[in-house]
């Protein structure tokens, strides 16, 4: 399979972003991820924020890969941090999001281009939370991937957390433009650089790509893919906002209340999900 090199790959992520300075009219115009995904996940990063006692309130947030700042708003809304920073590789997600959210109560909020895989990477501050969602798996080649696990533990306080979204299936999985590490080898980095795993939480079946299924493409992975596209359809259909939101609460309490069941009687590592992996120094 044909991978996109680092410098497409930034390059499609400078497309995706000056689109979005180009046509953001309000607010909501900025949104990119799932509103499934979102509607599941949120909940799971608040109970684990207040379970580790991580100091969302009043402490130090970095986004790594802030994109269109959907993290940015969730940490400005849901906490008052007293710092945020937002790295990304595209310049153009640094100016959106300078246009965006340069003021945001009383947080010092700032955005700066960094490219996480770096060795030369200027990082001067340390964070007590790390956010690094559905980045990682953008690295495609292993040597930057260390690199870029280094550096996270690099801005890393003594007592502070990482959350990544991976899906760490059994066996390694790749498309045009991730590297799906599997859990022993994303284990045995994480451990070499002298971080740990905390806790791994099953997020999502269906508002992601199966990438946590390591089957055929012929055969369970296409049927998730399957389930995925009529879901989005239908989503898209639904212009009335109502019937949308109700929609979208349907299919997050479904796959909650299956998430839950199969959580009763499997590890959260062994689900066909995307996961919320915390990380701390060991
Ligand atoms: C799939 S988007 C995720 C955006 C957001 N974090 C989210 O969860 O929806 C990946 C983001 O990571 C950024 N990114 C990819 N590789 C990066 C790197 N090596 N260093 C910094 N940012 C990177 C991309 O430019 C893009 O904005």
């Amino acid at each position: 399979m044909q991978t996109m090199s680092q410098n497409n790959l930034a390059e499609f992520f400078e497309t995706c972003w000056q689109d979005k300075i180009d046509h953001t009219k309000t607010e909501s115009d900025l949104s990119y991820s799932h509103p499934i995904e979102d509607a599941l996940i949120y909940p799971i990063y608040k109970e684990i924020i207040s379970e580790l006692n991580i100091p969302a309130n009043g402490g130090r947030i970095l986004d790594v890969g802030c994109g269109s700042g959907r993290w940015v708003r969730y940490f400005s809304r849901e906490f008052s941090p007293s710092r945020l920073l937002g790295l990304d590789l595209a310049i153009s997600s640094i100016k959106l999001l300078e246009k965006w959210y340069s003021k945001i109560n009383e947080i010092d909020i700032s955005f700066a281009q960094a490219d996480i895989t770096s060795a030369k990477i200027n990082l001067t501050e340390t964070f007590d939370l790390v956010n690094v969602a559905n980045v990682l798996f953008h690295i495609v080649d292993h040597d930057p991937f260390l690199q870029a696990i280094k550096n996270l533990k690099t801005v890393l306080e003594p007592n502070g957390y990482i959350f990544t979204t991976e899906y760490l299936p059994k066996t390694t999985l790749r498309s045009n433009m991730m590297l799906v590490h599997n859990r022993d080898d994303f284990e045995r980095v994480i451990n070499h650089v002298g971080l740990r795993i905390v806790d791994i939480r099953a997020t999502s079946f269906f508002a992601n790509d199966p990438m946590g299924l390591d089957a055929s493409e012929e055969s369970l992975r296409n049927e998730f893919l399957t389930v995925k596209s009529a879901i989005n359809k239908m989503l898209s259909e639904q212009i009335d906002e109502q019937k949308h939101t109700r929609t979208v609460n349907l299919f997050a309490s479904l796959e909650h209340t299956l998430l839950k069941f199969c959580k009763s009687r499997m590890d959260d590592v062994d689900l066909p999900s995307q996961k919320l992996v915390v990380l701390t120094h060991t």
